[in-house]
């Protein structure tokens, strides 16, 4: 009797085992800084814990755009990974060519039709049909401050750009970079984002960025945007050039910068850092945009498989995503906040805290708008040009702004 039980035992643990051996995920994505990598190793943690191999494929490099090129060469030589971070048009475009499976079955067991926001879910969906799934939203137009510094130069903290200026003067004579960036095409547009934000406003930044009208791309308030977009170069410091994000992060978190624009995954960083949201750091509207919300969801689109266990670990992955126990492990770590709206946010930091109530609050007040920094406003292509032209207009001292708004104009109509 005893026996048989024994051997019972060791044939349950047996299927047990071989189910742990499932499936393997192979996931893209370019989570590679300290926020980020403790983001990435909550998700294969949770698939481990199914029993499911996570194969990592993480290509560096913040925006993602390396990960894009080394994606598309695997795509087009026949072996895509099961999941990869892509985002905003860019999934429909990947469906449409034939590449991704639908999610169907697993979101229609979980409902998310009524977990998410049609905001997030319309994103997620080519013809009607989940081919994505989403990770998370970030808040791109964010101010990061070290109070310290501001402190200690008698600086004020910016809520307008004629602010902005006025406290970067103080902090610049008080011997401080003002504003720690990263030369880089991606870095530059987001900058350049929360100017034209501001001086724009949300309905003619999406009719510029979302609809492309020629006549607000090329228009006086488009020129004022670049003006002060390129005065801020004056308040960022010579050795910029090629710089990674994080690396300019670290410069606020350490004292040597007071400020950085950038999206909450730099939160990530302050978080891994031990830093605490209020204290050691403040996180503020990127100058003139309070009322706004320039949203960056992050994305795993699935790729179709062919081999069953497979895309049983793939699943299970989509699943595992937008469960509450995941979305609060992930986004705590990452700087974001869930994507879905019914979750608790008491394990969040005051910032997240503060980024939710405004996506919220946004959507109503038409203050919502999708970030062209991160993929979520218009096609890579149109993103392409807008970042060339952004990019080489920011890097000339003597750059002209009446001139740059018209060769934006023309740059975007290139590509529709
Ligand atoms: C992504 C984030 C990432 C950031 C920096 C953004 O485009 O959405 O997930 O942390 O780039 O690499």
């Amino acid at each position: 009797m005893k026996l048989i039980r024994h051997l019972m035992v060791a044939i349950a643990l047996c299927v047990a085992g071989s189910s742990a051996q499932a499936g393997e995920v192979e996931v893209l994505h370019w989570w590679t800084s300290g926020g980020e990598a403790k983001a990435a190793a909550a998700l294969k943690q949770m698939m481990e814990d199914q029993g499911h191999t996570w194969k990592d494929f993480a290509v560096a490099g913040g925006g993602g755009e390396a990960a894009m090129t080394v994606l598309k060469t695997r795509a087009v030589s026949g072996n895509p990974p099961a999941a990869a971070q892509i985002k905003g048009l860019d999934i429909q475009e990947w469906a449409k060519l034939g590449f991704l499976t639908s999610l169907d079955d697993v979101a229609d067991k979980a409902n998310w039709d009524s977990m998410l926001p049609p905001v997030v879910s319309k994103v997620m969906k080519y013809e009607g049909h989940y081919v994505a799934v989403p990770i998370n939203v970030h808040r791109v137009n964010w101010l990061w401050v070290n109070p310290a510094v501001f402190k200690k130069a008698g600086a004020e903290v910016p809520t307008t750009l004629d602010e902005f200026f006025a406290a970067a003067d103080k902090l610049k004579a008080a011997g401080v970079v003002p504003l720690a960036h990263g030369g880089q095409a991606w870095q530059d547009a987001t900058l350049f984002e929360a100017v034209a934000l501001a001086v724009l406003g949300p309905k003619d930044y999406t009719a510029a960025f979302v609809e492309h009208d020629m006549d607000v791309l090329s228009g006086p308030k488009m020129v004022e945007a670049l003006t002060k977009f390129h005065r801020m170069r004056d308040y960022i410091d010579p050795n910029s050039v090629g710089r990674d994000w994080n690396v300019a992060t670290k410069m606020v978190i350490n004292g040597d910068a007071a400020m950085q624009i950038m999206g909450d995954w730099a939160k990530g960083e302050f978080t891994a850092a031990d830093k605490v949201a209020g204290k050691d750091y403040l996180c503020v509207p990127a100058p003139g945009t309070q009322g706004t919300f320039t949203f960056n969801i992050d994305s795993l689109a699935m790729f179709k498989l062919n081999d069953e266990e497979n895309e049983k670990a793939q699943k299970d992955l989509a699943r595992t995503i937008l469960e509450p126990e995941f979305q609060t492990l992930f986004n705590t770590a990452k700087g974001s906040i869930p994507v879905r709206t019914d979750m608790d946010m008491s394990n969040f930091d005051a910032c997240a805290q503060k980024s939710m109530e405004a996506f919220k609050s946004t959507a109503d007040t038409g203050g919502l708008v999708p970030s062209f920094a991160h993929g979520l406003a218009t096609t890579s292509a149109v993103q392409g040009q807008i970042f060339d032209v952004i990019t080489n207009f920011f890097n000339q001292k003597d750059a002209d702004p009446k001139a740059t708004a018209k060769s934006l104009a023309s740059a975007v109509q290139s590509a529709l």
